[in-house]
């Protein structure tokens, strides 16, 4: 160990884990580029990572075929009450849980490293930062760690001898046998992956994965699942939104933060590239958003990470630009296929699929393969920094002011382009039962609309009735400082499965509409649902080929929504009486306009 560590709490946890884990060694991560390298080559000589020789310093992984997105069913919730991690989390009691981990946990790391990494999530000059370590028995957690977090000795710093952080436990549950050899990626059966949170104690203990939030424990098990626990103690919000600065013609700034469920467009929103003229974007970060009231009395945004975890397919240089030329070099990629002369592909990134490739699975590919060659939720793991349209402030301490807050989701009928909610209620409405077509983000049936409130159903941490008490609680600190409230589905399609959006650089035309909304500019048409755009308030120059779809739309399907009633006054049903009674009325009114 190349540091020392004075923090007695944090020794003796390190001490207690290895205790029970049985590792043959233990590491600490110093986060320095030489240790990445240096891990790197050990990944590239086990034969678990692939050099990709086109981009520089960028390393190609294949996951197991069973481990390739989070797991929404083994993963928990445990607090001492069921009823405090609420109907939309699954949950065992801490004890239970702790003593099935501690059984699977018992000589997991045999034959493997112990790495601690101490990160930071958040730039450590923020007030808002919070530092967790993660342990883990996995090189590619380790790498992947050094660039979605900050991670290195600073923290160590940081902590002192007595500082806050959360404990991650992370093991891919694989233990090796004297003289075993490791496979490239190692990892449990589905029956024994657990990825558990205590929120009590700000624990997190995630067994048998190796594969993104399941394994990456800054990201959705701290800086969401475990920080909306914090968050709602302590006043503040955790949320899985995207935050961008939007510059309008005239030079005004607009920050806005805007969630989306998994695989529904937060990276490509977050790096867009306006198609209307004189206006300009940048990007503040691309996934979660931590937020604040700060001394002036409005709400305050950072973006705890330092890196994307993207979504592969599907990103272009047509539909993300940016996100492409962000790829270049310092990359790692997690199940994408690789050509023959050293290069990723994937389905969607522009160019044909060459005559050979090897899939996501190491197996040779070509065209006429009926399965797709990248796995379709294979993704990339970048520096943020290296992003084009980066935003000078993205890692300012004390974050940037949000104006606006969008809800949306993927539905291919029924939900409009675009609204604007009537009040803050209205739009803590429409957040709470926001609804999305699931994706491959998480392992399950893909395809099937579920309710999806505030895009958060997989990451809050604790009684989801309570999450919504809480957003209203914030709207009234906030009084009229409070963001304004929009609404939008960029993934309508027509009878032939036609897009009737083009979506993507052209999404900016929504987002100038929630500007003139906010300065006054343009009316709105008062629907059952929100306000819609008047047709001509929004700027579709150049978009013929759309205006055939731009009637329908913006027209609200009063009957579509009768019939989709039932099911959100259900869904809403189970919260019980942790259902905040402001909802109730919420929900009573829309159900007063649709008549
Ligand atoms: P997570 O990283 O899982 O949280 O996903 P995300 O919300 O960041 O989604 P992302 O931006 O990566 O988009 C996921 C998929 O949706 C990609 O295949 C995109 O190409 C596609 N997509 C994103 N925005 C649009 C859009 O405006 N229109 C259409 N049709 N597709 C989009
Ligand atoms: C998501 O699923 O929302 C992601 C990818 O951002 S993962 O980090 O795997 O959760
Ligand atoms: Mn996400």
């Amino acid at each position: 160990m190349s540091y020392v560590v004075n923090h007695s709490r944090l020794n003796k946890w390190v001490h207690e884990v290895a205790e029970m884990c049985q590792p043959d060694s233990i590491y600490w991560c110093d986060g320095t580029k030489e240790e990445y390298d240096r891990l790197m080559s050990e990944a590239v000589a086990s034969g678990a990572a692939t050099p990709v020789s086109k981009r520089p310093n960028s390393f190609l992984f294949r996951s197991d075929p069973s481990d390739v997105a989070r797991v929404e069913d083994r993963t928990y919730i445990s607090t001492t009450r069921k009823e405090d991690a609420g109907p939309t989390n699954n949950w065992i009691a801490p004890d239970e849980l702790k003593a099935k981990l501690t059984e699977l946990s018992t000589g997991c790391m045999r034959g493997r490293t112990m790495y601690v990494i101490p990160f930071s999530m958040g730039p450590l000059d923020s007030p808002m930062a919070k530092i967790g370590i993660e342990i883990t028995d996995s090189r590619y957690v380790v790498c992947n760690m050094h660039i979605m977090t900050r991670v290195g000795t600073k923290v160590i710093e940081t902590l002192g001898t007595d500082g806050e952080f959360t404990p991650c436990l992370h093991s891919v549950g694989a233990p090796l046998a004297e003289g075993e050899k490791d496979v490239p990626w190692p990892c449990a059966p589905m029956e024994k992956k657990y990825i558990c949170h205590f929120p009590e104690e700000n624990l997190i203990w995630s067994f048998g994965s190796g594969y993104g939030g399941n394994a990456l424990l800054g990201k959705k098990c701290f800086a969401l699942r475990i920080a909306s626990a914090q968050a709602k103690r302590e006043g503040w919000m955790a949320e899985h939104m995207l935050i961008l600065r939007l510059e309008s013609p005239e030079g005004k700034r607009y920050h806005v933060a805007a969630a989306f469920p998994s695989a529904c467009g937060k990276t490509n929103l977050a790096m867009v590239i306006p198609t209307i003229e004189g206006w300009k974007a940048e990007c503040i970060g691309d996934d979660i958003s931590w937020m604040k009231i700060g001394p002036d009395g409005r709400l305050y945004a950072i973006n705890p990470e330092s890196g994307f975890f993207g979504v592969a397919p599907g990103t272009s240089h047509s539909s993300n630009p940016a996100a492409m030329d962000t790829l270049d070099e310092n990359i790692i990629f997690t199940n994408c296929a690789l050509t023959d002369d050293g290069d990723i592909w994937w389905e969607g990134i522009g160019t044909d699929a060459p005559d050979h490739l090897i899939d996501w699975k190491g197996n040779d590919w070509s065209p006429a393969d009926k399965t797709p060659a990248a796995h379709p939720n294979a993704r990339f793991t970048a520096p943020a920094g290296q992003c084009p349209v980066i935003c000078p402030d993205w890692e300012a301490p004390e974050g940037v002011p949000i104006d606006i807050f969008v809800f949306g989701g993927r539905r291919t009928s029924l939900v409009p382009l675009l609204m604007e909610a009537y009040s803050w209620d209205h739009g803590v409405l429409l957040g709470a039962t926001a609804s999305s077509e699931t994706t491959a983000a998480n392992i399950g049936a893909v395809g099937n609309v579920r309710r999806d409130p505030f895009a958060m159903t997989p990451f809050c941490g604790y009684n989801m009735g309570d999450y919504f008490a809480h957003w209203l609680a914030m709207g009234e600190r906030l009084g009229d400082k409070a963001p304004r409230i929009f609404y939008v589905n960029w993934f309508r399609k027509d009878a032939q499965g036609h897009w009737m959006w083009p979506g993507f650089g052209d999404n900016s035309r929504a987002l100038k509409w929630m500007c003139d909304r906010l300065e006054g500019k343009v009316g709105a048409r008062e629907t059952a649902i929100g306000r819609l755009p008047h047709k001509e308030d929004l700027d579709l120059a150049g978009l013929e080929d759309y205006a055939q779809y731009i009637d329908q739309l913006l027209e609200v399907d009063v009957e579509g929504w009768k019939s989709e009633l039932p099911g959100i006054i259900s869904y809403m049903d189970r919260f019980g009486d942790r259902l905040p009674e402001r909802i109730k009325e919420q929900l009573q009114a829309l159900q007063e306009r649709l008549g």
